[in-house]
């Protein structure tokens, strides 16, 4: 059996016209949404109670990384940018995740703290875009959520210099090993450059997949008296 995949068979209707064996006809990769529907009259006033909901049933769904999201900063040129990084808690309506604070996406938010978040649930066709502002969560809060992570990721947490230039993979290794030489038998401390951040949300936009493309969207705008306004909007 072939292990390129990057051909696919004449006959399959992934073939790439024309340009030889080693096209995928990516147009041809398509597929209905019919998992769901989102219906006004179920809205909950405060969209954390639906995203919380959401989040549950892909958990129980047993969806990879449920908690997956990708997060769009901005760089001081206003240049976007993204990565993945895990929900690690969610409280008094703000998203919390755990970082580098000297990372790129670190020096990002310092100077602009707009932050956008996106979880994306194939399995049943959903997804939920939040934009909103960040900072930096108290020193005890990262420090509470430190000392829950396995003792090798401390110490990695330590010693990655995260987004930086690496000369080769043995100093990295080099770096963890004497690092956790240094904390035999102690509790590992949290180093300052790496903590949590919360988001506080302005924006929550709820999709669900339907038939025929058209699908389901709701958005949620936060209002000055700290309620949400709700709106139906064009798949
Ligand atoms: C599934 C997954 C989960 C990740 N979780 C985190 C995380 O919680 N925190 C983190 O700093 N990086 C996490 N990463 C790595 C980031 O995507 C990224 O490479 C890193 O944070 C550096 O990003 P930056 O250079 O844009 O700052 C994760 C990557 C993947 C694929």
């Amino acid at each position: 059996m072939s292990t390129d995949h990057t051909s696919t068979h004449p006959d399959s209707p992934l073939h790439g016209r024309g340009a030889g064996s080693e096209t995928i006809n990516l147009a041809a990769i398509r597929q209905e949404y019919t998992k769901g529907g989102l219906k006004e009259g179920d809205l909950p006033d405060n969209p954390l109670s639906l995203f919380n909901r959401w989040l549950h049933e892909a958990i129980d769904a047993q969806v990879e990384e449920p908690t997956a999201m990708l997060v769009g900063t901005v760089s001081p040129e206003g240049r976007p940018s993204t990565r993945t990084v895990l929900l690690k808690d969610l409280h008094d309506g703000k998203f919390i995740f755990y970082t580098n604070y000297e990372s790129r996406k670190g020096s990002h938010l310092a100077k602009n703290p707009y932050i956008s978040l996106s979880f994306v649930w194939h399995a049943l066709e959903r997804q939920v875009h939040i934009e909103g502002i960040s900072s930096k969560v108290p020193a005890g809060e990262s420090d509470a959520y430190f000392h829950q992570r396995p003792y090798k990721s401390r110490i990695g947490a330590r010693i990655s210099p995260q987004s930086r230039p690496l000369k080769s993979r043995m100093q990295l290794i080099r770096s963890f090993v004497a690092e956790a030489a240094r904390w035999v038998g102690r509790e590992v401390e949290r180093p300052v450059h790496w903590g949590g951040y919360a988001v506080t949300p302005e924006r929550i936009e709820f999709w669900q997949g339907r038939a025929n493309r058209l699908h389901d969207r709701f958005l949620y705008t936060l209002q000055a008296d700290g309620s949400w306004r709700k709106e139906r909007l064009a798949p």
